[in-house]
């Protein structure tokens, strides 16, 4: 259940409890109470008139008859020696001895249920002695206690504590949920995420603005780290991109010396050797610029309407004149006739990268396709070498990241750095894409070749 309906719930719950408690004894407590007071004050009121027609038994019947009639009572009064003067109404029982004997005293006693009843002393009208008892009970005609109408009441606030900790219970919970989404958008890779703090505002009871609570601690705490993230990537970043750019300068220079060096013999060779390590290196920063770009702006700068088919077909083109592929079937498979809206520089130079990789690490023939999936278009680059193995299908997509039989078979191991599949992981994420490894199929239960997917969505071309 989210915190913000647990408070909520506590909230009513603790609302109902107090308020049925409260409803409760007011009720009970109440009603006993009122019960016997009145009970006193009728027992009394009933005595003086029983006493004024004490020595007139007739009228004194006629009385008692009267007040049966007119106020629904039992009544009987009785001489001190406990026999029945007068009696109007249903026979009563006699009343606990020691009520008897404190009206005898002077004193009136009422006993409120469960059939309200009261025994009080009748004084002689001249003197004010206690010549005689008289007990009244009364019929009890209401039902049980009328609690319908304090339940509504009860209701009634319960409804409003409901309707005014609603927004109590939203302000508990609402910073915590903008702390949550703030860390997974940090989690997701928006360094700039923050969750906005705004400083408790002094009430006019309070002397001082109040001291941050432990939300706004845990806020501050999480905006600190942000920062300290943000600056510690962005700096990481920005070394990166300077050194690649500084490197680009004395390549450069490098390359110019090398085309003046006379070449002769042997030498031709070497030299051409050294022309292809500098074309990687060159490579290489090419590719960590372009991708430490993407990485400070996240969005492709040339998007376009990119023709599927005409892409793939012009990559095997390039392919069939590479000396790196070195002759190595590269064929269009299937390829529909989509349009995408993406970036066809960026695009071109990922795809470039698989097929590389096919041709260095895997086996002829290397496929290329593409498809439509509802609105996703499936660009894969397929070959039938020995693949990648599952565990390392995560990995291989890391910065600087290779499998040991591409760094451990000596001389002959294709060189690379362990870039190219971290630039087609960029370049299919800042077209809002993804990239995904596979094995191309599957024979008799087992893995064969290597298919590497890049899904992106078509965008607005249809
Ligand atoms: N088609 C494939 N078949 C088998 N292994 C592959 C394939 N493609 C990539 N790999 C493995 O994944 C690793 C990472 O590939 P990636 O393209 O990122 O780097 P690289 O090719 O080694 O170097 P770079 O592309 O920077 O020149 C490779 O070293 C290789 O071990
Ligand atoms: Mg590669």
């Amino acid at each position: 259940m989210r915190l913000r309906s647990r408070v909520y719930l506590h909230f009513v719950i603790a609302l109902l409890v107090v308020g049925a408690a409260i409803s409760v004894i007011f009720a009970v407590g109440g009603r006993g109470g009122l019960a016997r007071e009145i009970g006193e004050r009728v027992a009394r009121h009933v005595a003086s008139l029983a006493g004024e027609r004490l020595g007139d038994r007739g009228a004194l019947v006629a009385r008692l008859e009267q007040l049966h009639a007119d106020l629904d009572l039992d009544v009987v009064v009785r001489d001190l020696d406990g026999a029945v003067v007068a009696a109007a109404g249903a026979p009563l029982q006699r009343a606990a001895p020691e009520a008897i004997a404190a009206a005898r005293g002077g004193a009136v006693v009422a006993r409120p249920g469960p059939r309200p009843f009261a025994v009080a002393p009748v004084r002689d009208a001249t003197s004010g002695r206690v010549v005689a008892t008289v007990e009244v009970a009364a019929h009890r005609r209401f039902g049980p206690p009328a609690l319908l109408g304090p339940l509504a009441i009860v209701a009634l606030l319960l409804g409003l504590g409901a309707v005014v900790t609603r927004p109590l219970a939203r302000r508990l919970s609402r910073p915590l949920e903008r702390l949550t989404e703030a860390a997974r958008r940090l989690g997701g890779g928006d360094l700039a995420a923050r969750v906005p703090v705004s400083p408790l505002p002094r009430r006019w009871w309070q002397r001082r603005r109040a001291p941050a609570d432990e939300i706004a601690e845990l806020t501050g705490a999480f905006n600190d780290m942000a920062e300290r993230v943000q600056r510690l990537v962005r700096g990481e970043k920005e070394l990166l991109a300077n050194v690649s750019h500084e490197l680009r300068s004395p390549l450069a220079r490098l390359r110019m010396a090398l085309a003046l060096v006379p070449r002769e013999g042997r030498d031709e060779a070497r030299l051409v050797e050294a022309e292809r390590d500098l074309a990687e290196l060159e490579r290489l920063i090419d590719d960590l610029l372009v991708t430490a770009r993407l990485e400070a702006t996240g969005l492709p700068t040339r998007l376009g309407e990119v023709d599927v088919r005409a892409l793939l077909t012009a990559l095997a083109e390039r392919a069939r004149h590479d000396p790196a592929i070195a002759g190595r079937a590269v064929e269009v498979g299937q390829a529909e006739p989509v349009v995408l809206v993406a970036d066809e520089a960026l695009l071109r130079r990922a795809l470039w990268n698989l097929v590389e990789n096919a041709a260095k690490y895997g086996a002829p023939p290397i496929t290329l396709s593409g498809v439509r999936l509802g609105d996703r278009i499936l660009l894969a680059v397929d070959d039938e070498g020995p693949g990648i193995p599952p565990e390392a299908r995560g990995r291989v997509l890391d910065p600087f990241y290779r499998l040991d039989a591409a760094r451990t078979a000596g001389a002959t191991a294709p060189s690379g750095f362990g870039l190219g599949l971290t630039f087609a992981r960029r370049v299919a994420e800042v077209h809002g894409g993804t990239i995904a490894i596979d094995a191309a199929h599957r024979e008799g239960g087992v893995d064969r070749g290597c298919r590497v997917t890049l899904t992106l969505p078509s965008g607005d071309a249809a």
